[in-house]
């Protein structure tokens, strides 16, 4: 039997750049040798957006549409709403039980988030536990791989806590402990400079950005400050056209040459910013115009059957947790 897969997104906005690198090639590369299951996180996505929830369902085609136009194949791999699996929040709460506020307010995703929202003591109950119910969804799934991006770390680490927890406390084997799959580009960073690419900042190049923005947003890219002149040295490191040539730019021998060039000199920002946009417009445009094809009706539909897929495995763990727990069931 093929070892499983869980992975998941929140669908607040659309996918871009970051999340390519970061975690959907790992997707497309893995999903004919294992069991993959991807999860719409509308739930999660409520956490933060309970005041709107009509933007998280609004864009649950959008994100499956991403999905489908990088190459995720619904032949092999399963594409379910979290929301529509109610084990989900069954698991959650058995969860909460064994995990405690002052371990979820260490999670430093959680530190960050907070930080960045501008929560204090205000901080809602959902939100602060989503990684327990994050736990839910890996555990749920009884998946032992979990392809994502640098920042989900913590809650890989909080999710095998809790499985530990529970097999000791419950003397069994029921739950299984997972591992994250990174990839080379683990983060990348925005057009800004400032911090990683980021759908609620702004700074990010979406999947389905049409050829102009995609351009523009490449010419509006943070390089060196210092380098004014073609002739002036330039500096790499910080540089964020080539932090996306290094991430896009497939040979790494002319990229040398190309990082060489531009530190001795006479390399202008203009013709390596060039470069970059000809390398993005030739990977998203194949992308585009398969999302371009996809009709709503039938992402629906592959939403709808690998959610009734998924709702089976879902019956069998939770089955399984009730036992181990003693939880009677009629
Ligand atoms: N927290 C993830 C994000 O913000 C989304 C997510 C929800 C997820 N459940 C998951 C990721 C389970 C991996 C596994 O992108």
């Amino acid at each position: 039997m093929k070892k499983k897969i869980l992975t998941g997104d929140r669908p607040t906005g659309q996918l871009h750049l970051g999340h390519y690198v970061g975690s959907l090639q790992n997707r497309i590369k893995l999903q004919s040798s294992y069991d993959q299951y991807i999860l719409v996180a509308d739930l999660q996505a409520l956490t933060d957006h309970f005041a709107h929830p009509e933007k998280v369902s609004q864009n649950i085609i959008e994100i499956a549409k991403d999905y489908l136009s990088v190459g995720i194949d619904p032949e092999q791999t399963t594409i379910l709403i979290q929301s529509q699996i109610p084990e989900i929040a069954e698991l959650t709460v058995y969860y909460l039980n064994l995990v405690t506020l002052g371990r979820l307010r260490r999670n430093p995703t959680i530190k960050y988030e907070m930080q960045q929202k501008g929560y204090n003591e205000a901080i809602p109950a959902g939100f602060f536990c989503y990684p327990v119910s994050q736990a839910a969804d890996i555990t749920l799934f009884q998946a032992e791989l979990v392809p994502v991006g640098e920042d989900q770390l913590p809650m890989i680490e909080q999710t095998n806590e809790i499985v530990r927890r529970f097999n000791r406390l419950y003397h069994t084997e029921t739950l299984k402990e997972c591992k994250a799959v990174l990839s080379k580009t683990a983060r990348l960073v925005g057009i800004d400079g400032k911090s990683k690419s980021s759908k609620s900042l702004g700074n990010a190049i979406a999947l389905a950005d049409p050829p102009e923005v995609i351009k523009q947003k490449v010419f509006q890219m943070y390089t060196d400050p210092d380098h004014i002149k073609a002739s002036d040295p330039g500096r790499v490191e910080g540089n964020v056209v080539f932090a996306y040539l290094d991430a896009f730019h497939p040979d790494l021998e002319i990229l040398a040459d190309l990082k060489a060039h531009y530190r001795r000199g006479g390399l202008g920002d203009v013709v390596i910013k060039n470069m970059l946009n000809d390398r993005l417009q030739l990977l998203l445009a194949p992308i585009r115009a398969k999302r371009d094809s996809l009709d709503a009706k039938m992402v629906k539909e592959i939403l709808h059957q690998g959610t009734v897929k998924a709702a089976q495995l879902a019956k069998e763990t939770i089955k399984m947790v009730r036992e181990a727990m003693g939880i009677q069931s009629f």
